[in-house]
């Protein structure tokens, strides 16, 4: 199949590269479903808000700050509840899911979708490498917190990356999460991402047994706030010939809603989605062994 035929058709889904968030959730009501979306302020965060709830759904937006979460959440009308989150400050995290319990919130799905890519310099929080802290650590806090609000057929969704190959050889490199032996942008970028994917795995393997999934998602590329760190050069390149080679963030959002909300992803979980279809990523993605041992280390920088 030529490329372009690639992104002209869809998968066995019945959608695919052009779809969007508004497609894949045509003529599904949500009405009475929670939905809890992290980085709700921004590009795909955004858009998922918008559409999750023009389609009926009572979502929780988060945002590094409460006032980012309230103006993002009073934009998409209905019933959205504003909260903060700031993922590389595990209090801001345990404040978010303790007002998520407090409210008696149950979740039918959580989009973990908020992120930071590429930065040029090392930067840390709490000792450790920033983007495996904030995009994994984060999350890892935020969701494991809140397992016992996830409904009976709960979701959880992880925004990764096609970018987790660029992670280092090793995966996760367990002696240097503090980045200090060596440091590169994309591959400190690729490992938060890859470890984005090994804690879905760990979660789907942990949720055997129920009917409760776990899955991580490549969005595609799409020019969003996520290119702040990125060479002036390439973001400029990008913004004149994205239009041509890239998602706009309705089709960036909907692979992420299609495995948090539609029927056809309800049996799915362990998987790695793109294009709204099953996806094949590396095969160090799919290791039960490293991802135990991520977890193990995550519950250890958690409990700090
Ligand atoms: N865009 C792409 O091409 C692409 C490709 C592959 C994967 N992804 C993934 O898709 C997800 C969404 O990216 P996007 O393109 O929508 O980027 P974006 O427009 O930059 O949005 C990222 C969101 O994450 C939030 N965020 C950043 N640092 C945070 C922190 N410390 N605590 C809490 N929230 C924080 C941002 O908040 P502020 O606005 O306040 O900074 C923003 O709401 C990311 O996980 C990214 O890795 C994107």
């Amino acid at each position: 199949m030529s490329l372009i035929q690639h992104l002209m058709s869809n998968g066995p889904s019945g959608f695919g590269y052009g779809s969007t968030a508004e497609e894949v959730t045509a003529g599904l009501s949500l009405a009475g479903k929670c939905i809890l979306v992290t980085g709700c302020n921004s590009g795909l965060g955004l858009e998922a808000l918008r559409v999750l709830s023009l389609r009926g759904a009572r979502v929780v937006g988060t945002a590094r700050t409460v006032e980012k979460a309230r103006a993002a959440c009073a934009d998409a009308g209905g019933a959205a509840v504003p909260l903060a989150c700031e993922l590389s400050e595990p209090a801001s995290v345990r404040a978010c899911v303790a007002a998520v319990i407090e409210q008696r919130i149950r979740l039918d799905a959580i989009i973990c979708n908020a992120g930071i890519m590429a930065l040029p310099r090392l930067e840390k929080g709490h000792g450790f490498e920033l983007q495996f802290f904030t995009n994994h650590i984060g999350h890892f806090i935020l969701v494991t917190g809140l397992l016992p609000q996830l409904t009976e057929n709960g979701r959880v969704v992880m925004l990764s990356s096609a970018a987790h190959a660029m992670a280092p050889r090793a995966g996760i490199e367990f002696d240097n999460l503090a980045g200090e032996k060596s440091y590169s942008a994309w591959g400190a970028y690729g490992q938060s991402k890859l470890a984005n994917m090994l804690f879905a795995g760990e979660l789907a393997r942990r949720f055997a047994g129920t009917t409760k999934t776990a899955n991580a998602v490549h969005p595609g590329v799409i020019s969003t706030n996520l290119g702040r760190h990125m060479n002036p050069i390439a973001v400029a390149s990008m913004a004149l010939f994205g239009p041509l080679f890239l998602k706009d963030a309705a089709q960036g959002a909907a692979t992420g809603i299609y495995a948090a909300v539609h029927a056809g992803a309800a049996n799915i979980s362990g998987a790695y989605f793109a294009d709204c279809n099953v996806a094949k990523a590396r095969a160090d993605a799919y290791d039960a062994q490293l991802a135990g041992r991520l977890w193990e280390v995550s519950e250890k920088i958690a409990a700090q």
